[in-house]
């Protein structure tokens, strides 16, 4: 179901001189990419985090881990952007065109963004696409898909790993620090595609909220935020997005 859009939301949208928005796995759900909670086909319906997605879990099972990462860079590779990571990219244009200022912010490392054409975005949670030795930090160049083995060794002996951030790790401090620095800042900002459970990008909103500014989200079901945004627009990113930016 797909809810019309305020008339306010729309002026908030034309009208914002600093839109910062945050997205999640939602935003990458109509180009294929599965997300983490969604109860039929999300990755954590099927599978434990704990078991992938830790520093624990990649020391325990190498093989594994990189076995799992190296088919979701394959799945990442293979998709296309959709409609709505094309409207952020209108919408970075018109807010950049007006004199504004304009900060994507994502939680995903799928690099759909960036295909899509957004520039300058902030990954709080690193990328699928760059890996790295985790003894020496050496970044190997033009990586084959699929890796050569599971797990792929760097020149040093150490594993490669994929240039995630996994739970229990820190976010990259220069992408929080400019996260944390637009949110404070903005004068909208608009929360697509993600849950909101996953601290610290779930609270980042907060920064905005608590200065009494503009907020939004959209997404497909209801989350934490829901209630707590200016405006609650449900339906799918693809969809909605395109109608709050015309090109
Ligand atoms: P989730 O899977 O937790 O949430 C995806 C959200 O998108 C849900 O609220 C869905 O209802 C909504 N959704 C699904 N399809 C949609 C669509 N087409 N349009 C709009 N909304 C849609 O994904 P994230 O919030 O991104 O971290 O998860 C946050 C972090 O938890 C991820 O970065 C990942 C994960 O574990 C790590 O792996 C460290």
């Amino acid at each position: 179901m797909t809810t019309p859009i305020p008339a306010e939301a729309l002026r908030a949208v034309a009208d914002a001189g600093h839109i910062v928005v945050l997205t999640g796995a939602g935003i990458s759900a109509e180009s294929g990419i599965p997300t983490f909670r969604d109860a039929i086909d999300g990755f954590w319906s099927q599978y434990d985090p704990r078991d992938l997605a830790t520093p624990e879990a990649f020391a325990r099972d190498p093989e594994l881990v990189t076995r799992w990462y190296d088919m979701r860079r394959g799945m990442c590779a293979a998709a296309s952007p959709n409609a709505g990571h094309q409207a952020l990219v209108h919408l970075q244009q018109q807010v950049t065109a007006r004199g504004g200022r304009f900060t994507l912010l994502t939680q995903n490392i799928d690099g759909l963004h960036q295909r899509a054409g957004s520039t300058e975005v902030v990954e709080l949670h690193g990328s699928i696409l760059r890996w790295r030795c985790a003894t020496c930090a050496a970044h190997p160049q033009d990586l084959p898909m699929p890796l050569p083995s599971f797990p792929a060794s760097c020149a040093c002996g150490g594993h490669l790993r994929p240039g995630v951030v996994w739970f229990g790790e820190a976010l990259p401090e220069s992408a929080l620090e400019a996260a944390v620095e637009a949110a404070a800042a903005c004068d909208l900002f608009m929360s697509v595609g993600t849950s909101a459970v996953v601290y610290p990008a779930a609270g980042l909103i907060d920064l905005a909220n608590d200065r009494g500014v503009a907020t939004m989200e959209v997404n497909r079901d209801p989350t934490p935020l829901t209630g707590r945004v200016s405006w609650a627009l449900t339906g799918c990113a693809g969809e909605v997005l395109p109608r709050l930016v015309t090109p």
